[in-house]
C-alpha cells in the first residue's frame, strides 16, 4: 500500500516534472520548441553551476591554492560523471573537447598514419556530415573510403550489408551513428561493432543524436571510440570523445611539451572551457535527478521509455496529415526502433514555408539538410530543399504533439 503513491508519481509522465526546472520553458508558456536536435534547453542546475564556477573558482587549475585545487577537484569530478553516463571502465576513457566535429576530426586524423594505402574505412549514408567527411579526407593518403548504404523504405542500415563490406579483409575502421539525425533511426551499433571487431577493424560512434533520448552503455556497445556534444544533453556547449584506453593509447595526436603524452589529457588541447564543464557536471546532476534515486543510467532508461510514447503520439498525429511523408521509420507501432526526431515532407509546400507556418504559430523546428545531404540524395530528396523536421525530448508534451497536428492540418487543407 505504502508504495501506491510513488508508483503514481513514476507514472506522470517525466515532462511534469521537467519542465519548470527550465528556464527558457517555464518562461515561454506558449512556445512549443520542437528544434532540440539543433541543442536542447539547459535547467537551473546548469546554470547555477556556471555561475557558481564563474564567481568562486574561476582560476586556472594546477595552483598551490584552495581556488585552483577546487577546479582540479571539479573536472575529476565531471570526468568521472561523464565516464558513469557512458559506462566507461574508467574516467581516463574520456577527454573533453570544443564539440564532436572537432573530436571526431581529431581522432580521423591520428588514425591517418596507422592506414596503408588500399586499406579501407567504412562511412555511412544514415551519418550527419562531422562523421563522415573526416573520414573521406583520408582518402588523399591512398586509402579507400566505403559507403554503408541505407535501405529504403525506412532508411535503415542493415548489419547484412556491413558484414558484405567486411569481406574485403581491408577494412580498418568503421564509422557509423547510433542514432540518425534525420530519421531518428536508431542503428543496432552492438551487432556492427562485433562484425567489425571479427574482421579486424575498429569503430568510431558518433552517439551526438541519441545521447539525449537514451542509456549509453560503451562496454555494451563493443566499440571503440565515440563522440557526444554537451549541447544536446541540456548543457553547455561542448564535446566528449570516449575511446577504449588501449585504442586511445595506439593514437598520437598532436601535443605540446606541456601536453601529457597519456589519455585523458593528451585529447585535450590546451585550457577548456572549466564554467562548460562545470555546467556538465549540472546536467549530469539533473539527469540523474529524474530518477528517485539518483541513478543516471535509470533516469536515461527512464527517458527512453517516456519518449517511447511521444514518438508514438507523434507518429500518429503526423499520419494525420494529407500529403505528409517521413523520412525513415513511420510505424508508430515501431516506435522502440526510433527516437522523437521525425523528418517530412508535405506535397505542395516547401520546407522552409512549413517551417515558418510552424514558427508563425509558436512551434520552433527546422528545415533545410539537416547537415545529413548523402542521406536526402540517396532516398531521392532534394538537398536544397530538403525536408521540415520537428524534434522532441523528454520534456515535450502531447499537447504540444497536437499543437504541431492542428498547425500542420490548418497548412495542407489550404491545397484543397
Ligand atoms: C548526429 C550529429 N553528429 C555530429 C554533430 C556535430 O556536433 P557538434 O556541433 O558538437 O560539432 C551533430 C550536430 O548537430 C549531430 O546532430
Amino acid at each position: 500500500m505504502a508504495s501506491e503513491p510513488g508508483l503514481r508519481i513514476e507514472q506522470r509522465p517525466l515532462s511534469d516534472r521537467a519542465r519548470s526546472r527550465f528556464p527558457a520553458l517555464r518562461d515561454a508558456p506558449g512556445t512549443v520548441f520542437f528544434d532540440n536536435a539543433a541543442g536542447a534547453q539547459v535547467p537551473e542546475e546548469v546554470l547555477d553551476a556556471i555561475r557558481e564556477h564563474l564567481l568562486r573558482r574561476n582560476v586556472q587549475r594546477g595552483g598551490r591554492y584552495d581556488r585552483s585545487q577546487a577546479v582540479e577537484a571539479m573536472l575529476g569530478e565531471a570526468r568521472e560523471r561523464v565516464a558513469s553516463f557512458l559506462n566507461a571502465q574508467s574516467p581516463q576513457e574520456t577527454s573533453f573537447g570544443l564539440n564532436s566535429t572537432s573530436l571526431i576530426r581529431m581522432i580521423a586524423e591520428c588514425t591517418r598514419p596507422q592506414l596503408r594505402a588500399g586499406d579501407e574505412v567504412v562511412v555511412t549514408e544514415l551519418d550527419h556530415e562531422a562523421n563522415i567527411g573526416p573520414w573521406l579526407r583520408l582518402e588523399a593518403s591512398g586509402v579507400k573510403a566505403r559507403f554503408w548504404k541505407i535501405r529504403n523504405p525506412g532508411a535503415r542500415l542493415e548489419t547484412g550489408d556491413l558484414e558484405e563490406l567486411l569481406r574485403s579483409g581491408r577494412v580498418r575502421l568503421v564509422a557509423m551513428p547510433l542514432a540518425s539525425n534525420a530519421t531518428g533511426g536508431v542503428v543496432d551499433v552492438a551487432a556492427a561493432s562485433r562484425l567489425a571487431r571479427k574482421a579486424g577493424a575498429t569503430t568510431f560512434v558518433d552517439a551526438v543524436h541519441f545521447a539525449p533520448h537514451g542509456r549509453i552503455d560503451v562496454q555494451e556497445l563493443g566499440a571503440d571510440f565515440l563522440a557526444f556534444s554537451g549541447y544536446k544533453i541540456f548543457g553547455p556547449h561542448m564535446g566528449f570523445l570516449w575511446g577504449r584506453l588501449d585504442a586511445l593509447r595506439e593514437l598520437k595526436p598532436a601535443r605540446e611539451f606541456f601536453i601529457p603524452a597519456d589519455p585523458p589529457y593528451a585529447f585535450e588541447a590546451g585550457t577548456q572551457t572549466y564554467e562548460g564543464i562545470a555546467g556538465m557536471l549540472g546536467a549530469m546532476r539533473y539527469l540523474a535527478s529524474l530518477d528517485a534515486e539518483g541513478s543516471l543510467p535509470r533516469a536515461m532508461d527512464r527517458i527512453r521509455s517516456d519518449e517511447r510514447g511521444l514518438s508514438e503520439a507523434l507518429l500518429t498525429a503526423l499520419a494525420d496529415v494529407r500529403g505528409l511523408t517521413i523520412l525513415g521509420e513511420s510505424d508508430p507501432g515501431r516506435a522502440e526502433a526510433r527516437v522523437p526526431t521525425v523528418s517530412f515532407a508535405i506535397s505542395g509546400f516547401d520546407p522552409a514555408r512549413i517551417v515558418e507556418h510552424l514558427a508563425s504559430r509558436g512551434i520552433q523546428a527546422r528545415d533545410g539538410h539537416l547537415y545529413a545531404p548523402r542521406l536526402l540524395e540517396a532516398s531521392g530528396i532534394d538537398p536544397k530543399t530538403g525536408l521540415a523536421r520537428v524534434s522532441l525530448c523528454h520534456y515535450n508534451t502531447r499537447e504540444e504533439i497536437e499543437k504541431l497536428r492542428e498547425a500542420l492540418h490548418a497548412l495542407s487543407s489550404r491545397n484543397t
